[in-house]
């Protein structure tokens, strides 16, 4: 989807810094008009993260972040640009702009998501409405699934054949391509000919978060059926470790209530609906991931995980736990009886006895120490590796206080002095994040002077614009020495000279997104007020004499007393030849 220059600048205009800094749990302090907080990107004890409300964006002088409303949201909630952009036109109530589907790409994916659409409402009708669908009625009323439910869930059915949404589709134009590219269909190995994926199934439509079908998962009806539940492959839309089936469903309660409920299963999701907890979603049909804890962390604080009483489901929660002590989400877990699901619990025991089951639940690091403790025996050596097996854990919390808290909790449950614990814990705690690339770029100390020389010429050249005509006269992009400040040369380059003196910086934003914190590190860490022509030009003398010695030096190592003198003639005559651009003193 392509949206107007003018609609992503009505939504930056609109869309206020600070509130959408706020509102994702960083704590902004005012200092005069702009504000700071510990930055978010990365683990820091002073808070070097600004916040510009007249200029509309933010920068961390700690790890090189910055950037718009926009560019906040895409790293922060982990979002492409077009996606982070609708996020903001939602909050601030910017209608979206009716974009055209351009190119020829995007009308073919839009073709697939109509494609998945049908086969929901052929799916569903199927549940509702055909004699055949008796089987599948059948077996949500054995279940205790009422009608509402099947609605909110676009809850469907299709019956043991081979080609019903095949030939569906096909008559209303789809290619077998298409369909294959969907996930609806696969192709019949002996052949050739496409058949239904989803055979003799309920079917689960998966939504994403703009209420988009992108897949199914189908749970058989037949006791011998396998698998017991089949699930759409990936696809383009589809991504399972992204994706919380139910989240769709109970976005209004999520978002409100600003917590999630994870079960395990697509029928645990919605008999928690159906008993007044929408705010149940499920993993479909794999284990929890770093991206779901990410996904998870734009829309609420809170997550409950609750899983199965069986062996599985322990060793789900063991597993997923870690994921959550270096976000920022407040998690904990509740326990169901063994032999239970949260399906079979709601039926037999009600939802009051429900919440109470839910009240009763354990932060995820004091289970991981249960859990670890239960593991090993309890004299000295066992509570060793128990500890052992916790630091690495422990070293993923990403706030320093909390991981500092952590610690001493540690000594306290496992009865052990914290000393011991810290001593061992030295190596898990985590350095300073430094920022990539750039990282010793920025200590002007130890900083080599080809890097600090490249540096300088970007700054001047983002503050005075003109300069991109002698730049780019004089100074070829091989010639940067530091790797990273070619990349942002080279970008520079790539615009007119006239598109590089009236874009404004937000411009390169949209434009080169990837480099754009650095962009604006380097515009932002000052700049004398006024740079002359002459200081201009003499940088880039400087950058090229060092150039011409330091290719000088490298061939003289391996010459012959004759070669050599060649080749310090040969560099006098080309460092002449630089006077032209700034005369040497
Ligand atoms: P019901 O038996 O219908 O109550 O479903 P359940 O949710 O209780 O099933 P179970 O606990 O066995 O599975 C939980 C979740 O794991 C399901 O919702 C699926 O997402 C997934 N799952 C279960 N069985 C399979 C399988 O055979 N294949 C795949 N890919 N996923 C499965
Ligand atoms: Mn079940």
């Amino acid at each position: 989807m392509m949206y107007s220059r003018e609609f992503i600048q009505q939504v930056e205009q609109a869309a206020d810094i600070v509130s959408v800094v706020s509102e994702r749990g960083v704590a902004l302090r005012k200092t005069g008009s702009t504000y700071k907080a510990l930055c978010p990107f990365h683990s820091e004890k002073t808070a070097s993260f600004n916040v510009n409300p007249q200029r509309g964006f933010f920068h961390c002088f700690g790890c090189g972040i910055g950037g718009s409303a926009i560019k906040f949201v895409m790293e922060y909630d982990k979002l492409p640009f077009v996606e982070a952009l609708e996020e903001l036109a939602d909050r601030f109530s910017i209608p979206l702009e009716k974009t055209t589907s351009s190119s020829a790409k995007e009308q073919s994916e839009d073709r697939l998501l109509t494609a998945l659409e049908h086969a929901t409402e052929f799916y569903h009708l199927f549940l509702t409405q055909q004699s055949a669908g008796e089987t599948g009625r059948q077996y949500l009323q054995n279940r205790s699934i009422p009608l509402p439910t099947w609605e909110i869930f676009k809850i469907g059915f299709v019956p043991e054949q081979w080609q019903l949404l095949v030939e569906n589709l096909t008559s209303r134009g789809f290619s077998n391509s298409e369909l294959i590219q969907a996930g609806l269909a696969k192709s019949s190995p002996k052949s050739g000919r496409p058949y239904d994926t989803f055979r003799n199934r309920i079917i689960f439509p998966i939504r994403d978060i703009r209420g988009r079908c992108i897949a199914f998962g189908g749970r058989t009806i037949d006791a011998d059926q396998q698998p017991k539940y089949l699930n759409s492959p990936e696809t383009k839309y589809y991504h399972k470790s992204q994706i919380l089936y139910g989240f769709f469903e109970g976005r209004e309660a999520i978002k409100k209530k600003r917590k999630l409920i994870l079960v395990e299963g697509y029928l645990d999701v919605t008999r928690l609906h159906q008993f007044g907890f929408p705010e149940a979603v499920a993993t479909c049909g794999t284990s929890l991931t770093a991206d779901h804890v990410r996904f998870a962390q734009r829309y609420v604080d809170r997550v409950i995980l609750l899983l199965d009483g069986d062996q599985a489901g322990q060793a789900a929660a063991w597993r997923s736990c870690p994921l959550f002590l270096s976000g920022r989400l407040e998690a904990s877990v509740a326990t169901l009886p063994v032999g239970e699901d949260p399906d079979s619990f709601l039926l037999t025991h009600g939802g009051e006895k429900f919440s109470e089951l839910l009240q009763r639940d354990t932060p995820v690091f004091e289970y991981l120490v249960q859990q670890c403790l239960a593991k090993h025996s309890s004299n000295v050596q066992g509570r060793m590796k128990a500890i052992e097996e916790l630091l690495p854990m422990i070293g993923e919390i990403f706030d320093e206080t909390i991981k500092n808290m952590a610690i001493t909790h540690l000594a306290e449950l496992i009865h052990l002095p914290e000393a011991t614990i810290l001593e061992k814990a030295a190596k898990y705690l985590r350095k300073p994040h430094k920022h990539d690339t750039l990282e010793n770029f920025h200590s002007t100390d130890s900083v080599s002077i080809e890097i600090q020389e490249e540096k300088r010429l970007l700054q001047v050249l983002l503050h005075f614009r003109r300069f991109i005509t002698l730049a780019r006269e004089f100074l070829d992009v091989n010639e940067f020495q530091t790797p990273h400040f070619r990349q942002l040369y080279k970008q520079f380059l790539q615009f007119s000279d006239q598109e590089f003196h009236t874009k404004a910086i937000e411009e390169l934003e949209h434009q080169i997104p990837d480099l754009y914190s650095e962009i604006m590190k380097l515009y932002m860490e000052g700049m004398p007020p006024e740079y002359s022509e002459a200081d201009f030009k003499r940088l880039i003398r400087q950058i090229k004499e060092r150039i011409l010695k330091w290719q000088r030096d490298e061939k003289l190592a391996s010459l012959s007393d004759e070669e050599k003198l060649h080749a310090n003639i040969e560099f006098r005559k080309k460092k002449q030849a630089l006077d032209k651009i700034y005369p040497h003193r």
